[in-house]
């Protein structure tokens, strides 16, 4: 198989991207990190003071903003409007409101054709990390995976990320932005019923980057 196409799903703090981009480096595929783009169209909602609560005046405005991912995975980018947008989607602010943006069927339509469009571009492949990746955007992907762990792992994770956050907090807010993930009603995040699941509560990022890489060459040599 010349191109092959990853697609990795999975709540937060799973280590999706970091698994993602090392498996795409390792590989020369390219990467797109899928959960940047949503969060940047959040942000250009916020910055233009469009009220996240209400979804309509979300769609009313969804196809304004460019947004644009960069898609070598030693350097991941994206734009908004030509700026830099990968400092300010981390903040908390952000990071509050994705969800709710993101659940507007107006966004997840604009942006799953925006995806299509770069995961059709990729010359050598690419590996492409979300939540819905295997189920809704590319059903037909090569190799689908679903990774998961325990809620204590993944706050731990991710306070460990946001260096020193409280344990507690973080799982609270984790817990309930993956029940937001899950339960709404355009494409949630969900694993794919052809999906390989991996369990990484136990596993070092190294072994689930060689556990991935494994899989996609099993996958590539069935061709
Ligand atoms: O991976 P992340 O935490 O940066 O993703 C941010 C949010 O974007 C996440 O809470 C849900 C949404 N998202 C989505 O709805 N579909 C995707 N394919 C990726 C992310």
């Amino acid at each position: 198989m010349e191109s092959v196409i990853v697609a990795i799903d999975g709540p937060s703090g799973t280590g999706k991207s970091s698994t993602s981009k090392a498996v795409a480096a390792k590989l020369g595929l390219s990467y797109l990190d899928t959960g940047a783009q949503y969060r940047a169209i959040t942000w250009w909602m916020i910055s233009n003071g469009v009220d996240v609560s209400d979804a309509g005046a979300i769609a009313a405005v969804a196809a304004k903003p460019v947004i644009v991912s960069g898609t070598d995975p030693s350097r991941p980018t994206i734009t908004v409007d030509g700026v830099d947008a990968s400092g300010p989607i981390r903040t908390e602010e952000v990071t509050s409101r994705v969800s709710a943006v993101s659940a507007v069927p107006e966004v997840r339509a604009l942006i799953t054709e925006l995806q299509r469009t770069i995961a059709r571009g990729a010359e050598h492949g690419i590996v492409v990390e979300g939540r819905d990746i295997g189920t809704t955007v590319l059903p037909d992907a090569d190799l689908k995976i679903f990774l998961t762990a325990s809620p204590e792992a993944r706050a731990a994770r991710r306070s460990g990320e946001l260096k020193g956050a409280d344990v507690r907090a973080t799982q609270e807010a984790l817990v309930k932005r993956d029940a937001a993930d899950s339960s709404r009603k355009t494409s949630p995040l969900a694993k794919a019923d052809d999906a390989v699941e991996v369990d990484t509560t136990d596993l070092t990022l190294d072994q689930v980057i060689e556990c991935v890489v494994t899989l996609v060459d099993e996958r590539r040599s069935r061709d």
